[in-house]
């Protein structure tokens, strides 16, 4: 079991008083699983893969990878949990003012990794996501698609166990749509755990994986070859 909530709750204090975005949720995951979370916009997605990420703290609740509390992890040690999990989410979030493959190298050098290696991953994982072509572009240069495969290439670069996607066709066509989930099951099939956060209906009636639907920070739904209902 790579990831495990166990009751786990979120509470946003807002202008307007407490906004429960996750309401006491457990699951498993298991190394290896593609789960899609489902669910209409403000069901609680996003921060289910923020606690994941451990970018919020639920307030109640554990939060487990593989098997170690989450909670319990020294902040010293978060930045390695972090470099385990890899996420791209539906703005790309890349470094504008650097090339494709500037983006892919500074993210390298920031792992401490040697010159002649960071040259070697920077080509090969340019090359899984086909984008070998646009090494020398800048970010406005891409097309939204070239932008969201060079966001995937900088979250596979550090080889994370697990990568989280959310929303990541939302800016996107149905041909490039079509493009990133086809990467994303790539990326599955060489091994990574992946969990993908959508509200595209046609994406995950074509998996045929896993599917948890979440409605108002809650589990309505969770099966083995879920289809899109809600
Ligand atoms: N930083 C925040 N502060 C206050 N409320 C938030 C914050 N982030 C999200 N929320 C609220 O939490 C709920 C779940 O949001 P979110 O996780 O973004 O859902 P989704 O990704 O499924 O659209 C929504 O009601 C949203 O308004
Ligand atoms: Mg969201």
């Amino acid at each position: 079991m790579i990831i495990s909530f166990k009751g786990v709750t979120k509470i946003y204090n807002s202008l307007s008083g407490p906004i429960k975005a996750i309401d006491n949720v457990s699951f498993d995951i298991e190394r290896g699983e593609f789960v899609s979370l489902v669910g209409r916009s403000g069901a609680g997605k996003t921060t289910l893969l923020k606690i994941i990420l451990g970018q919020e703290k639920p307030n109640l609740g554990d939060v487990f990878f593989n098997g170690e509390d989450v909670r319990t992890i020294k902040s010293s040690h978060l930045p390695l949990l972090r470099r385990r999990i890899g996420a791209v989410f539906q703005d790309y979030k890349l470094l504008q003012t650097k090339t494709a493959l500037e983006n892919i190298v500074f993210v390298l050098q920031a792992l401490g990794i040697g010159d002649d290696q960071i040259e070697k991953d920077a080509a090969e994982v340019l090359n899984i996501v086909e984008l070998s072509h646009r090494n020398n572009n800048f970010p406005a240069e891409l097309s939204g698609g070239e932008k969201q495969r060079l966001a995937l290439a900088r979250a596979l670069v550090s080889r994370p166990e697990v990568l989280l996607a959310d929303e990541p066709t939302g800016n996107l066509d149905p041909y490039h749509t079509q493009d990133i989930i086809r990467l994303l099951q790539k990326v599955h099939q060489i091994g990574t755990t992946v969990i993908l956060a959508t509200h595209n209906r046609e994406i995950i009636n074509n998996l045929n994986q896993r599917v948890i639907t979440l409605e108002e920070g809650r589990i309505i739904r969770d099966e083995k070859e879920g289809k899109f209902i809600i």
